[in-house]
């Protein structure tokens, strides 16, 4: 996949607080921010959880790697104190220049960085962290990015097909939907969106591109609800839900992301260190099962290989066995918290082979 990082080391590294001269608003002057001025609204999922099982304390360091508006973060760094620090990454400058504001009263101990968590290997270093004790990733989109009309996110507003995470990147809705093949567009709304009506959608979608380009969400809206059949439409979600996740997955590269971060974990964790993954769908769920499976020692290859080439190794001991879901009382005040599920892991203080 394609390094997608913006910003580290350059213009676009974020530093609310500057240690002497006190806490410091992060500079926001070449971000490529948003037209509207949105207030940055999102309220952090399974947070009492989340502080339970990861269990930041003084000295730590501790990374957010998906850190929105800061709402988590906003909890973590709070705890590390004294002494320990929090780095909070993000590839949405809208969501970096939220968090600065948010956080900037927790001056030098909170370092915010617009980029791809993926490069977590390569950001860490340069900032002289060799490993981190508490690591979190609250996946997918935040509220801010679906209700504000510009980005496109939604399907339930008027909006030009964007979809990005990152705004300078060139591949758009757009492009998928006006220039991919009927296959492409169908294997990716199948795969990603798990739809089973992929193949008349990618149909219907090439069919209104022949006449005119597709430029809307409410165009693409209607053309999804033309392709899936009345009786089926009535049933569960809404008709494009499903399309818009798989459209919003590929523009973002999202589950690639999320697998090779999973993988690199032996480079980012410190022993006895805390990884903790909020999914919001069964795809991210599995891919983060899968490799909780792997890093706990448990052999992953398909049943009826003769050798084991997954090279399970036991780096980490699950602390939680089932994802944990959010109370009745947390999905009542907040019905976007009701798919989220959270997995969390220990780094063990030390490997022992051949286990
Ligand atoms: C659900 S929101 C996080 C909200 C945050 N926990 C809070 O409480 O405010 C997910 C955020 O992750 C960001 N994101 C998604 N994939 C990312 C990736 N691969 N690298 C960096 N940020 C990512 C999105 O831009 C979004 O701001």
């Amino acid at each position: 996949m394609a390094d997608r990082q913006t910003g580290v080391g350059s213009k676009a590294d974020l530093k609310p607080g500057t240690g002497a001269a006190g806490p410091a608003r992060p500079s926001t002057s070449n971000l490529p921010l948003p037209a509207s001025n949105m207030p940055y609204i999102h309220q952090p999922v399974l947070l009492a959880e989340v502080l339970q099982l990861l269990d930041p304390q003084p000295g730590e360091i501790f990374v957010d790697a998906t850190v929105g508006g800061g709402g988590h973060s906003a909890a973590i760094a709070p705890r590390l104190l004294p002494g320990g620090r929090l780095v909070g990454l993000d590839q949405d400058a809208a969501a970096i220049k939220a968090a600065g504001e948010r956080l900037a009263p927790l001056g030098a101990a909170v370092e915010l960085i617009q980029a791809n968590f993926q490069d977590l290997p390569r950001i860490l270093p340069r900032r002289g962290i060799r490993a981190v004790d508490g690591l979190l990733f609250d996946l997918g989109v935040s509220s801010y990015q679906l209700d504000n009309p510009e980005r496109g996110f939604s399907y339930q507003a008027e909006a030009p097909l964007d979809m990005r995470m990152t705004q300078g990147q060139e591949l758009t809705a757009a492009t998928i939907v006006n220039t991919w093949s009927e296959e492409k567009l169908t294997a990716i709304i199948w795969q990603y969106g798990e739809e089973r009506w992929a193949k008349r959608i990618a149909s219907f979608i090439v069919s209104a591109r022949q006449k005119a380009p597709i430029t809307t969400t409410t165009q693409l809206v209607d053309i999804i609800k033309a392709a899936i059949p009345a009786g089926a439409r009535r049933s569960g979600h809404h008709p494009a839900k499903r399309t818009f996740q798989a459209l919003r997955i590929a523009i973002n590269g999202e589950l690639d992301a999320l697998r090779t971060t999973m993988e690199q974990l032996d480079k980012i964790l410190a022993p006895g260190g805390r990884v903790g993954v909020i999914t919001f769908h069964s795809l991210e769920d599995r891919i983060v099962k899968q490799a909780f499976q792997r890093w706990s020692g448990r052999c992953t290859c398909p049943p009826g290989l003769p050798v084991c080439t997954c090279n399970s190794r036991r780096l980490l001991e699950l602390l939680t066995r089932k994802p944990v879901a959010p109370a009745a009382a947390e999905i009542a005040a907040n019905p976007r918290a009701r798919s989220a599920r959270l997995r969390v892991a220990r780094r063990v203080l030390k490997e022992k082979d051949g286990e």
